[in-house]
């Protein structure tokens, strides 16, 4: 299992950072023990009790730390773009300041230190074996185009053949679909899409898809250079057995195992040990709290054919992968460096990053339940295939048809109601009556209150109420004309 970071052994790697980024809470009110005082006319003469004060962050402290964020919005897709508390974004600042009141001074002495230090508790935290295997880099977009680009290059210096195949989910992250395309496709590679159903039901279905689509990568004599696999798919949402998948590429003689984690840590469980892939990147800007845009990338020293370079070479070039992405020209580095920060935040709440993560998982699947049965519908996976989001199938009658449709909704939530949710387009099937054609992700962060989902569930029974169907809404195109 990952290391949980205490903060006395968070303090003993945690020496780079200045002493100027603190954690205060920089708006918003301080609470205090005197809401729960007695007043004068109920004060009465007994002992009084010694006041048992949490030593955890308190509600109101939370909603400071997140006062940033539009009050007029229920927020349930923290899934997209994550969120960061006002505290780490004064610790960015900081940094920000230290390097613009002296840049040389930053660039000479401080720099290299900070991003070792923040690649040291990301080493502890997913159980790598060393920090080399850990580089940061600015989101799981740039980590993929490190690993494709290294297998672009073994199929043109010929380690590879043409027709050598990438499997990779049907269910893949758009923008990693177009790398692989951009540079598994055209060096010849042949690209097969592991098909999944949706709703999911267990996890047995996504393993014999798997096994299915590996063999026809190995048909003809063929080799399986390279599995693209998600920990817990974008759209729809649902969290991989990834550990079983790579076990399964191992014994079937895959070269190299990627799995796009972009949402997984502080989300689902991160442990380079135990999941085995040679390659593994997760955002720390979705659920973990750094502000845009870091991600890390793990590459396992061992792994063959390891000719990993940055996309963006520097002077760095050739120093090994984690040196290279420490310097790709002048840029703001302040959301890598805040990293330590971001571990003292998650160490104010009860069970660190892991308390959070166990929470969020129960109470998006309370809210998702509640909205299913609100609603007259379903999950779109059993709760133990869900992080800290959840899939909900919308009413059928809302006459969700194409993706457009599920654009122009959650355009017209977002625009009337403030709602913020994300929906995914599920084609009938053949035979189907009455076919859910639309699931919801939700997501549950730190910041959520119940009313944001009951805001949710009543605009759409109130849509359902009036009649409303996505027929009624105009294209965007159409509309801005
Ligand atoms: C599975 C998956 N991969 C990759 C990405 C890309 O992340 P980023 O835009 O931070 O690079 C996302 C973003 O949501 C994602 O869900």
């Amino acid at each position: 299992m990952p290391l949980s970071l205490s903060s006395k052994s968070m303090a003993s790697i945690h020496n780079h950072t200045p002493t100027t980024t603190t954690t205060t809470i920089t708006n918003g009110t301080t609470p205090t023990d005197h809401d729960h005082e007695p007043n004068e006319t109920t004060q009465t003469h007994l002992p009084k009790k010694p006041k048992l004060s949490s030593p955890f962050i308190s509600p109101s402290e939370i909603q400071s730390e997140f006062s940033h964020h539009d009050p007029n919005v229920a927020r349930i897709n923290n899934g997209s773009f994550g969120c960061s508390p006002r505290s780490i974004l004064a610790a960015q600042q900081q940094w920000q300041l230290n390097f613009l009141s002296q840049p040389d001074h930053f660039y000479f002495n401080d720099l290299k230190g900070g991003i070792l230090q923040s690649r040291t508790l990301i080493k502890h935290f997913i159980n790598a074996d060393h920090v080399d295997e850990v580089t940061l880099v600015d989101n799981a977009t740039t980590a993929a185009a490190i690993v494709l680009q290294q297998s672009a290059w073994s199929f043109r210096e010929g380690k590879y053949n043409k027709g050598d195949a990438a499997v990779m989910l049907h269910y893949a992250y758009g923008a990693v679909k177009k790398s692989v395309e951009a540079y598994i496709t055209r060096s010849g590679g042949f690209v097969i899409e592991v098909e999944l159903r949706f709703p999911v039901t267990s996890v047995d279905d996504i393993v014999t898809e798997f096994r299915k689509a590996l063999e026809r990568g190995k048909s003809d004599g063929k080799k399986v250079r390279l599995a693209v696999i998600d920990h817990v798919t974008s759209m729809p949402s649902v969290v991989i057995p990834v550990k079983q998948l790579v076990k399964i590429c191992r014994e079937e003689g895959v070269d190299q195992v990627f799995v796009d984690a972009a949402h997984a840590i502080g989300c689902t469980d991160v442990d380079m040990q135990e999941i085995g892939a040679d390659f593994y990147t997760s955002n720390l800007h979705k659920w973990f709290f750094c502000p845009p845009s870091v991600a890390f990338l793990y590459c396992r020293k061992s792994s063959k054919f390891c000719d990993l370079h940055h996309p963006v070479v520097s002077h760095e070039y050739g120093n090994g992968l984690a040196i290279e992405s420490a310097w790709i020209g002048t840029r703001d580095y302040s959301a890598q460096l805040v990293v330590p920060s971001v571990f003292e935040f998650v160490n104010r709440f009860e069970g660190g990053i892991e308390g959070i993560k166990k929470r969020n998982h129960a109470s998006v699947v309370e809210m998702g339940e509640m909205l299913a049965k609100a609603w007259g519908t379903n999950l779109g996976c059993p709760p133990e295939m869900c992080s800290s989001m959840v899939m909900v199938g919308l009413p059928a009658c809302l006459g969700i048809c194409s993706d457009s449709d599920t654009l122009k909704l959650r355009t017209h939530l977002r625009d009337k109601f403030g709602v913020e949710v994300p929906i995914y387009y599920r084609p009938p099937k053949h035979g189907e009556v009455d076919p859910i054609t639309g699931y919801a992700r939700i997501s549950h962060q730190i910041y959520n209150k119940v009313a944001d989902y009951h805001k949710f569930r009543d605009v759409v029974n109130n849509l359902v109420g009036d009649g409303f169907t996505c027929a009624l809404l105009m294209d965007h195109s159409v509309e801005g004309s």
